[in-house]
């Protein structure tokens, strides 16, 4: 059973991250894909709204990226493109340097399952399952043995130890939150996916699930890309894309709470 692979020949849990910080493995070549790769991606609905025009974007393997902008400018397109959830119009769409433009539907419902993570506003966790049958439900989804030492290191790191048993309805807010956490990292996806993480929290909860986010890429190297309307989540990524019109028109390194709040006013009172 060991070594299994998909449909695709990858393995079915491929690593991308080790506990204890090592830097994800690097193709044979030596150079190490993004972890996520738009290419002159546009994106032209059914009606002919264009939701992305033209947007080529790389987020580096590790590193903690926030998608800022109006309401309409294209942000959930842009992620839903990314992750495969949705194909573009135009262009190319990668993770780990598989194209998923290539891919047909059943090949990247797998590649999703086993490279990409979801954490979503509303925790999505299933009412009837335990915290830890949630966080293992995606590996199960993908056929792939858990990897028991990888589980207990995320499920302490979380800090649902003496949870596991519980069922989501018995955890409070942020402690929900936590194990959609876990559950998105339990296959070791080569990048984590966040449509406004915070968006149902207190502020108190909410900065500690942006603790957590940016200890996930800090010590284990995971990468997240996360969609926030709120500066002060968004300044604690690496880095801020901030969209308008359905295209990137800045990008912010080292970003502040002030200059990013500045940056979208000027965008939304245009
Ligand atoms: N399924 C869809 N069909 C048609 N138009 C859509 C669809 N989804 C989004 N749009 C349109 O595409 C544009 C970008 O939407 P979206 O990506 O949801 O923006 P954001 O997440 O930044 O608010 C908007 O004009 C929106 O109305
Ligand atoms: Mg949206």
């Amino acid at each position: 059973m060991g070594g299994r692979r998909g449909a695709l020949g990858f393995p079915a849990a491929a690593p991308s991250a080790r506990v204890g910080g090592a830097a994800p493995s690097a193709p044979v070549d030596g150079s190490a894909p993004p972890a996520v790769a738009l290419t002159n991606v546009s994106k032209v609905y059914a009606g002919g709204v264009r939701a992305l025009d033209d947007v080529t974007l790389a987020v580096e393997r590790g590193s903690f990226v926030a998608v800022m902008g109006p309401s309409g400018s294209g942000k959930s397109t842009l992620m839903h493109c990314a992750a495969g959830l949705d194909s573009p119009t135009r262009g190319r769409a990668a993770i780990a340097g598989i194209d998923l433009t290539r891919l047909d539907e059943t090949a990247r419902t797998e590649l999703r399952r086993t490279h990409v993570g979801f954490v979503f506003q509303a925790y999505n966790l299933l009412p009837s399952l335990s915290v830890m049958d949630n966080i293992t439900l995606p590996l199960r989804l993908a056929g792939a043995r858990p990897d028991h030492e990888w589980l207990g290191a995320l499920v302490e790191r979380v800090g649902l130890t003496d949870r596991l048993t519980h069922r989501p309805g018995e955890l409070s807010g942020g402690q929900q939150q936590r194990a959609a956490i876990a559950r998105a990292l339990a296959a070791r996806p080569a990048v984590v996916f966040g449509d406004e993480p915070t968006g149902a929290l207190d502020l108190r909860t909410g900065h500690e699930v942006l603790d957590l986010l940016r200890d996930l890429v800090d010590t284990l190297g995971q990468t997240v890309v996360m969609v926030t309307h709120d500066p002060a989540a968004a300044a604690r990524a690496d880095r801020v894309v901030v969209m308008a019109d359905g295209r990137v028109v800045d990008s912010l390194e080292a970003p502040t709470p002030a200059r990013l709040a500045t940056t979208l006013t000027a965008l939304e009172v245009r």
